[in-house]
């Protein structure tokens, strides 16, 4: 899982910096001024994996998000996801996780069904991130896991549903918790950080 959530780190970090001028930030980030509460609220959106928390309320099935995709992913992703000209198939694969044959794709990768919302809605469309409601975002939710076969077309996907769907590669990874460091961080009466830069 550890793997699993630095690869989606990443794909996710790299988008956003790529489209900061869609970003809902209130004001553009400014160095030295403090981060304030209402400004990480947009991107204070992080979904638990194994159980869902923090999706949040809305719905959607296949039959809408195949209106949603084609309309706003297939130009990169192709025709019913199975690859564009900014990616490669989005379906299938399902199996091949631990081949060395390997086809990435939602189904075949991903070990929580809650991690594939998280990501759309946090990255996609790439030239658009966070413009997609929280509906569209359960619709083509299950519209891609109905093109993986893991969900009928007409299952409502909400925070309950797509908790619950067991995905093919739930197993897949390996736990690594780090255990070739002890760092403990200080929480409370911490030496103050000692720094070579003065302050203005
Ligand atoms: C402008 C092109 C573009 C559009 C439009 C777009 N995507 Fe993407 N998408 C990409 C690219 C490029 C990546 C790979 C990003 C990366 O690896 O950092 C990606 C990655 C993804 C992934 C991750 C796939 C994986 O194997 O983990 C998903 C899921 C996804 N897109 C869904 C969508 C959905 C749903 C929409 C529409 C709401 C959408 N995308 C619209 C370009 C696009």
């Amino acid at each position: 899982m550890a793997l699993a959530a630095t690869l989606l780190l990443a794909g996710c970090a790299g988008n956003t910096v790529s489209s900061a001028t869609a970003s809902p930030h209130a004001r553009p980030a400014a160095l030295g001024t403090p981060v304030v509460e209402p400004d990480l609220v947009a991107w204070n959106i992080d979904v638990r994996g194994p159980d869902g928390q923090g999706l949040p309320p809305g719905s959607g099935n296949a039959r809408t998000g195949k209106a949603v995709f084609d309309a706003q992913c297939a130009s990169c992703h192709g025709a019913a996801a199975a690859g564009g000209p900014m990616f490669g198939t989005m379906v299938g694969g399902i199996g091949s996780f631990k081949t060395d044959k390997r086809l990435l794709t939602p189904g075949s990768m991903y070990p929580y069904a809650p991690a594939l919302f998280d990501y759309i809605r946090r990255a996609m469309p790439l030239t658009a991130p966070q413009s997609l409601s929280n509906d569209e975002t359960y619709a083509v939710t299950a519209y891609l896991l109905h093109l993986n076969g893991l969900v009928e077309q007409d299952a409502e996907m909400n925070a309950n549903s797509l908790a619950a769907i067991r995905m093919p590669n739930r197993d897949g990874f390996i736990v690594n918790d780090r255990p070739d460091t002890s760092a403990v961080r200080c929480m409370q009466d911490c030496k103050p950080l000692r720094t070579s830069v003065a302050a203005p």
